[in-house]
């Protein structure tokens, strides 16, 4: 380990944190030998309504995977988020929101929050929505994001939040799958200096699919939408005919929160389901030691709500801390490249927690941009979404964090509900690139191909060998799809998807996916659903996606497509299928490069051989490994010497 950087704890960390190194050990030590105790006495961190008497009801069997967490507790996730600060902060700021203009932007206090969410949730139940329904949100960053997600939690109902980038098939999807009838939009997002169509988003959505009955749209940029009579209503006015009072639902502790779609290997888009009282709890007690929030701290997660880091840590965790969370509408190079940075100056913003790809972004911006800004106010940096490469990590400690500020690199999922793997910033040696140590309550496991336990340092296959408060339930409608996803592979544990090595001093280093999944710009994507996109467009017979090493993005993807008998390669096609990914799934999912291939690598059987494929992609194909199961060997050098130029 000689060769390695390690920075050590700074000492006013040590000193004022909630958790320096013992303590971790032993708040860790604890969590392990005894959850009952550790989590039972971690619930009083939240309001119930009925204490629960029970903490961990948890099986990873194969047969009958069954995750119950404080299963007799009752509460509410929006009264934990808002109520339950009115007596002591209810003129403190909870949101402050900061548009995609630097001239945009508001303060919201918690009372203002309070009624505002109350009023909101007013309106939903107005238009017939119970506990239990399903309420899909597809919203930008303002602060009706926040408000709506809220006023569901309040009156019981499920939450599916689908991010703004994605395209009308890809909402029209999610619907279907969760049968809502009810959406929340806006007229239009602003990102960039760019407007994004959101309502006429849903009205394609809508047309593919039966059963929305109403459309609630809320005005952002207050341009002219078309709107379904009887269908479709303005938000404002409909805030016009409600009480503004609403009491919050008695839920139970197993009770759904929210389904968030996310992709996997194979098939379509999985919906996640986390219920209410673990996955509260985990949310909120991860931000208070990750990010060691004190009171008064301003927290500004740039992530979408739309994405799970959005639901956990600009929400639900934030603010049931009774924290001052920042919302921003906008990206990292507009109006210029300085905008990260000048929002944390004018916002005094203390935490900051962002993804690699908008640092690798930056980067490139070099020094001046960044270093114009004083910066003065932040403490600590973290990091999610993908791995961070040490360069990376290097350049957003000296330059961004000017050698002051630790780095905390957080790796989980949005299965996990909450960050797993995290460095404590008083409390842990960071190295650049490695999450480090497991969270409390958390068990990683390596595994090899075979499921067998590897110890020491090692690296193979990232488990968690038991359940913590903020896993998620079930895979929305289809428990076994759930059973066979995570707990098949290696029976008796819960499988990640990632690649992993344990150095000898115990800190893990994530390696990225070990199955057909990439993460474009900390974007996850099944191949498959590139690949089917791809296949749709009548030209196309037949493609193969996979990942490749992109400077920026992290991962770029590579496609490859064979075209029908009679159709001709051309610059002009290749742009067409480009737009019919943008269309058919979302803008970020487009294809970087398309390489067409008279044929793929295919076994005798007909499988596609990717891992041949990924090879040559990532221009390592003077070692393809076996080929002597290719059906015809012609066809990989066909594909070598017709590979796409990666610069
Ligand atoms: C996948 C989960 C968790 C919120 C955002 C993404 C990768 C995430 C890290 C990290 C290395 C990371 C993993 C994981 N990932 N954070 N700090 N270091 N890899 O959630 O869309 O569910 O994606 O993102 O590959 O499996 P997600």
């Amino acid at each position: 380990m000689s060769d390695e950087k390690i920075y050590d704890v700074p000492a006013d960390w040590k000193a004022k944190a909630y958790v320096d190194a013992a303590k971790y050990e032993e708040m860790y030590a604890r969590s392990i030998k005894d959850p009952n105790g550790f989590w039972g006495e971690q619930a009083s961190r939240i309001d119930w309504i009925k204490k629960p008497t029970k903490v961990k009801n948890t099986t990873y069997d194969p047969h009958n995977v069954s995750i119950k967490w404080f299963e007799d507790g009752t509460l509410n996730a929006c009264y934990n988020c808002v109520d339950r600060h009115l007596p002591k902060r209810a003129g403190q700021t909870a949101l402050i929101w900061e548009g995609d203009d630097p001239k945009d932007d508001k303060t919201i206090t918690y009372k203002q929050l309070h009624e505002q969410v109350q009023v909101f949730a007013n309106v939903l139940k107005a238009r017939g929505v119970k506990k239990g329904d399903r309420v899909t949100i597809y919203m930008p960053m303002i602060a009706e994001a926040v408000v709506s997600i809220l006023a569901c939690a309040r009156i019981g109902a499920v939450h599916s939040v689908i991010f703004g980038g994605f395209s009308p098939d890809s909402i029209a999807g999610r619907l279907e799958d969760c049968k809502s009838t009810v959406i929340v939009t806006a007229d239009e997002g602003l990102r960039g200096g760019r407007k994004v169509p959101l309502k006429a988003n849903v009205d394609a959505a809508c047309d593919k699919v039966g059963g929305v009955n109403t459309v609630i749209v809320v005005r952002r940029t207050g341009t002219a939408v078309n709107m379904e009579p009887g269908r479709d209503f303005y938000y404002d006015d409909l805030a016009l005919t409600v009480p503004a009072e609403c009491p919050c639902e008695e839920m139970s502790a197993e009770d759904p929160l929210f389904i968030l779609y996310t992709s996997g290997s194979t098939g379509k888009p999985k919906g996640v389901l986390h219920t209410t009282g673990g996955y509260l709890l985990y949310a909120s007690m991860t931000h208070q030691y990750v990010f060691d929030y004190h009171d008064g701290d301003v927290y500004w997660c740039t992530a979408d709500v739309g994405w799970v880091t959005g639901h956990s840590y600009i929400i639900y965790g934030p603010l049931s801390n009774g924290a001052i969370s920042l919302v921003f509408e906008g990206v990292p190079n507009y109006p210029t490249t300085s905008r990260f940075w000048e929002v944390c100056d004018k916002h005094k913003v203390n935490i900051i927690y962002t993804a690699p790809t908008a640092i690798r972004a930056l980067m490139q911006g070099g020094e001046g941009p960044v270093k114009k800004t004083s910066r003065q106010s932040l403490r600590l940096l973290g990091s999610v979404g993908e791995p961070i490469n040490p360069e990376a990590w290097e350049w957003y400690y000296h330059v961004v964090g000017d050698d002051r500020c630790p780095i905390v690199d957080t790796w989980w999922q949005t299965e996990t509900g909450g960050i797993l793997i995290t460095p404590l910033p008083g409390a842990t040696r960071l190295k650049p690139g490695s999450a480090t140590r497991p969270f409390f309550g958390v068990v990683p496991e390596i595994v090899d191909a075979e499921g067998k336990v590897l110890e020491g340092a090692t690296s193979g296959n990232l488990c968690i060998a038991d359940s913590w408060p903020g896993q998620m339930r079930t895979v929305y409608g289809d428990h076994q799809r759930f059973i066979d996803t995570y707990f098949k592979t290696y029976p008796g544990k819960y499988f990640t998807g990632d690649g992993c090595r344990r150095d000898a001093d115990g800190y893990y280093w994530i390696t990225g996916r070990v199955d057909d999944v990439i993460n474009v710009s900390g974007h996850r994507m099944g191949t498959a659903e590139v690949e089917s996109a791809l296949v749709a467009h009548a030209k196309v017979s037949e493609a193969a996606v996979v990942g490749y090493p992109h400077d920026i993005k992290g991962q770029g993807i590579y496609a490859y497509v064979t075209l029908m008998a009679g159709e001709k390669p051309s610059e002009e096609l290749r742009k067409e299928l480009v737009q019919w990914v943008r269309k058919e799934i979302g803008p970020f999912a487009a294809p970087d490069l398309i390489q067409f291939s008279p044929g793929l690598p295919k076994t005798r059987s007909g499988k596609i051989m990717r891992r041949i494929l990924r090879k040559i992609a990532e221009d390592e194909f003077g070692n393809l490994g076996d080929t002597t199961t290719l059906a015809d060997p012609a066809v990989v050098d066909d594909l070598i010497n017709n590979r796409q130029n990666k610069k």
